[in-house]
C-alpha cells in the first residue's frame, strides 16, 4: 500500500492541465459493447477505475489497448453475459455494462455491486428501467439476472426518492438505443457526462433527444457502429483544483476546465468572497486574507454536485466563522470529519449536516483516506496545514486522480509518495 507525505503550508503557482472525465469514461466504455466494430475513446485518464473498466470489458469479449491518451477497443469474438462479482464489486460504475449486454445479448448477468462507504447505493432504478423495457429481472445469488427477447420502447419515470440516477439513466438509455420503438424517461439524470455519453452514442448511429435536460427521448434503432470520440475535461478534477488554489491563496490557472459545468461552484466560491476569474477554458482563483463562511447543499446537476463536497468543507475549515454543508444526493458522506478533525478541524455532524467552525490553521496529521472524493480533501488539507501530513490508503485516491503527485508537485507543493510501511487496520471495534 502506498501513501502520500506531504509538507503544507508552500502556496501554489503555476498552471494545472485537467485530465479527461473518469465518470463521463466509465460509460462511455461501456457504450463500445452496443457495437462489434472498433472504438476509439480519446482523452481518457490514466487512472485505476479505466484499468477495472477494461479489465471487465475484456472479460466479456473486447480487447481494449491504450495509446497514450486513447483507448482502443476491439472486438475479439462473441460477447459473453457475464459480469463477474470480483470486478463489478470493486467498482460500482461496473454496473452500467448491463443495459448494453442486455440490449445486445438478450441476457445479462452482472453482480450487484453492493454497498460503499459514502451510502447504501441500491440499483432499484436501473433495474426499473429494464423492467420498463420488457425485461425480466431475478437477483440470484448476488447477480442480476436480466432477460428479454427484445427490448420494448416505454415510457417511464426513473427519478426516486433521492433524486435521478446517473447511472441508472445511462444504464438504461444504453438499452433503449436498440429497443424497438420510441423510449421516453422521465426524471432523467441532467449531468453532463448523460449529455455526453448519448451525444457519444448519436455518433454511433443512436437516436437520442432531449439529454442534459429531464426528458430524454430514444427512438431505437437496429445496430450502432464503431466511432472516434473525445471523452470531456473532468468537471470534478477541475473542482478540486480550483478549491485547492482558493484554498492556498495561490496563483494557479487552471486549464482545459469547461467552467460552465462548474457554475454552482463558482457560485459557491464569488459568494465566500473568492473571485473566479473564466477566460476561455481557464479559470484564476483569488481568495481574500479568509474566506466568508458560506453553506452549501449538494443537488443533483446543476446544483452543488456531491463529489465536491469533501473538498469544499476542507476549504471552508479555513474560513471566517461557521458554515454548514448538507448532501441531499448521499447524505452519509461525511466520512471526511473525523479525519478533518485530526488536522485540527473544528468539525461536527449535527443530524444530517456538518457544521464547520473555521479555524485560523490546520495542523499536519496522519489521516486515512475512505474515498475518492475524501481521500483529496486530506490531501488538500496537508497541502495547506502547517507541518507534515501522510495520506494513507490512497488507492482511493488512484482510482479517479491523473498523476495527482506529478501536478501538485509541478504546482510547488512538497508531496512525495512512499511505501506505507504501516498497514492501517480496517477495523476499529
Ligand atoms: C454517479 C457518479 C458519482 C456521483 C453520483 C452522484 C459515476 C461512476 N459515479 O454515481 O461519482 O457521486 O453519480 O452525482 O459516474 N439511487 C437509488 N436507486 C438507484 C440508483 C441510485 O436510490 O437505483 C440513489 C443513490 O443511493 C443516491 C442517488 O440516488 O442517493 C444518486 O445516485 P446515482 O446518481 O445513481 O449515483 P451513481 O450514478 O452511482
Amino acid at each position: 500500500m502506498e501513501k502520500l507525505v506531504i509538507n503544507g503550508g508552500v502556496p501554489l503557482k503555476g498552471e494545472v492541465f485537467i485530465s479527461g472525465s473518469k465518470n463521463a469514461s466509465l460509460p462511455a466504455m461501456a457504450a463500445t459493447l452496443l457495437t462489434d466494430e472498433p472504438c476509439v475513446l480519446k482523452n481518457v485518464p490514466v487512472v485505476s477505475d479505466i484499468n477495472t473498466m477494461s479489465n471487465l470489458l475484456m472479460t466479456l469479449g473486447k480487447d481494449v489497448k491504450r495509446d497514450k491518451d486513447a483507448l482502443i477497443i476491439t472486438s475479439k469474438g462473441r460477447l459473453k453475459p457475464l459480469a463477474d462479482y470480483r470486478l463489478v464489486s470493486t467498482m460500482r460504475g461496473s454496473v452500467c455494462v448491463l443495459g448494453p449486454l442486455l440490449a445486445r445479448l438478450g441476457e445479462a448477468r452482472v453482480a450487484l455491486p453492493g454497498g460503499c462507504v459514502i451510502g447504501v447505493r441500491p440499483v432499484d432504478l436501473h433495474l426499473k428501467g429494464f423492467e420498463s423495457l420488457g425485461a425480466r429481472i431475478d437477483i440470484e445469488g448476488g447477480y442480476i439476472i436480466a432477460k428479454s427477447s427484445r427490448l420494448k420502447g416505454a415510457r417511464m419515470y426513473l427519478a426516486g426518492a433521492m433524486g435521478p440516477s446517473v447511472l441508472g439513466t445511462a444504464n438504461v438509455m444504453m438499452a433503449a438505443t436498440l429497443a424497438t420503438g420510441e423510449t421516453t424517461i422521465e426524471g432523467a439524470a441532467c449531468e453532463p457526462e448523460i449529455k455526453d455519453l448519448a451525444d457519444l452514442l448519436n455518433l454511433m448511429g443512436a437516436k437520442i433527444s432531449g439529454h442534459g435536460s429531464p426528458t430524454v427521448v430514444i427512438e431505437g434503432v437496429k445496430r450502432l457502429h464503431g466511432v472516434e470520440y473525445k471523452v470531456s475535461a473532468d468537471r470534478i478534477e477541475a473542482g478540486t483544483f480550483i478549491l485547492l488554489s482558493a484554498m492556498t491563496r495561490g496563483n494557479v490557472i487552471v486549464r482545459g476546465v469547461e467552467h460552465h459545468r462548474l457554475l454552482s461552484v463558482v457560485d459557491a466560491l464569488n459568494e465566500a468572497g473568492v473571485a473566479c476569474e473564466c477566460r476561455g477554458a481557464s479559470v484564476r482563483v483569488k481568495s481574500p486574507a479568509r474566506f466568508k463562511p458560506v453553506n452549501v447543499t449538494t443537488h443533483p446537476y446543476p446544483g452543488f454536485p456531491t463529489d465536491l463536497q469533501a473538498q469544499y468543507m476542507a476549504m471552508m475549515t479555513l474560513a471566517d466563522g461557521v458554515s454548514s454543508v448538507r448532501d441531499t444526493v448521499f447524505p452519509d458522506r461525511f466520512m471526511h470529519l473525523a479525519e478533518l478533525a485530526r488536522m485540527g478541524a473544528k468539525v461536527r455532524r449535527e443530524g444530517g449536516v456538518a457544521v464547520i467552525e473555521g479555524v485560523k490553521e490546520l495542523k499536519g496529521a496522519p489521516v486515512m483516506a475512505s474515498d475518492l472524493r475524501a481521500s483529496v480533501a486530506l490531501v488538500m488539507a496537508g497541502v495547506v496545514a502547517k507541518g507534515q501530513t501522510e495520506v494513507r490508503r490512497i488507492y482511493h485516491l488512484d482510482r479517479g486522480y491523473e498523476g495527482i503527485d506529478r501536478k501538485l508537485i509541478d504546482l510547488g507543493a512538497k508531496v512525495r509518495r512512499e511505501q506505507d510501511k504501516v498497514v492501517p487496520n480496517e477495523e476499529i471495534g
